[in-house]
């Protein structure tokens, strides 16, 4: 069983790739979530595939994970998906695992392109198309060594300092809906609040109000049909980014 979490589509792709190799079926966590399920259950290694947030996985799946009731199976995998560099990511999933009584198999990483407008202007279609083309064998070895239930080796840049300290500033300032505004491109469409994956935006005559449980994930400001939402001074003028491939056929034409 495959779970995960996806604001521009990199992970949902990587995800639909893994499952398509392993036999699984992929499932987006806010709908677990929205359905209230609490016990997952499988007799095969469970399989988490989550983006990088802030050189971490982001607090959102940890709590899922937490939450969740993993049955049948105490083997787990992460497959993260990040624009360069996990840092020390794997601390937090090997402590997360330790804490639930889960049998971590190994982390696997995938560089796809950048999605965080707020400190990098993305790259266009092209580039983006290409990125992702370079990540097919690096997701085609993590699915088939998955497939088999073989180790994963964690292989990434960056280090300790980036998850822990830099992490912890950018939860206090970059999370919890704080810098968000829409401009006056904005038609009230509602789209941002109805794909934010934890239901933090709601129109307020009109126009999206962030709450405090934004988790920051880009997906108003990377998707918005309007380019409408900008965070402070930091996104305006810059492309919005969202993955060129929506189904793995796509990149096996
Ligand atoms: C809030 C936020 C923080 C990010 N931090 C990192 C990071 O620390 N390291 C990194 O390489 N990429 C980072 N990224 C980029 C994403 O991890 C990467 O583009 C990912 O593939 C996006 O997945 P998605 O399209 O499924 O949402 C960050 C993105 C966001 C939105």
């Amino acid at each position: 069983m495959i779970a995960y979490f996806s604001a521009t589509g990199n992970t949902r792709l990587v995800a639909r790739m893994i499952a398509e190799t392993t036999g699984d079926t992929a499932e987006y966590i806010p709908d677990i979530i929205a359905s209230g399920k609490k016990v997952l259950e499988s007799d095969r290694p469970f399989v988490i595939v989550t983006p990088i947030f802030a050189w971490r996985i982001p607090r959102y799946v940890e709590d899922f994970v937490r939450d969740t009731e993993f049955k049948g199976e105490k083997g787990i995998y992460f497959v993260v998906t990040c624009g360069g560099e996990a840092a020390r990511a794997d601390r937090y999933i090997r402590r997360l695992c330790g804490e639930k009584g889960l049998d971590l198999l190994g982390i696997g990483v995938v560089v796809m392109p950048d999605n965080y407008v707020v400190f990098f202007e993305p790259v266009d279609r092209d580039e983006a198309e290409d990125i992702v083309r370079k990540a097919v064998p690096t997701i085609d070895g993590i699915s088939s060594r998955i497939s088999r239930q073989e180790p994963l080796e964690y292989m990434t840049r960056g280090g300790l300092v980036k998850s822990t300290l830099v992490n912890s500033m950018f939860m206090r300032f970059y999370t919890g809906g704080r810098g968000f505004r829409s401009t006056e491109r904005c038609t009230g469409c509602g789209s941002c609040a109805r794909m934010c994956p934890v239901r933090a935006i709601t129109l307020d005559d009109g126009r999206p109000r962030w709450s405090s449980d934004c988790m920051q994930c880009l997906a108003c400001l990377n998707r918005c049909p309007e380019q409408a939402i900008e965070f402070k001074g930091r996104t305006v003028g810059r492309r919005r980014y969202v993955c060129p491939f929506d189904d793995p056929s796509e990149l096996r034409e």
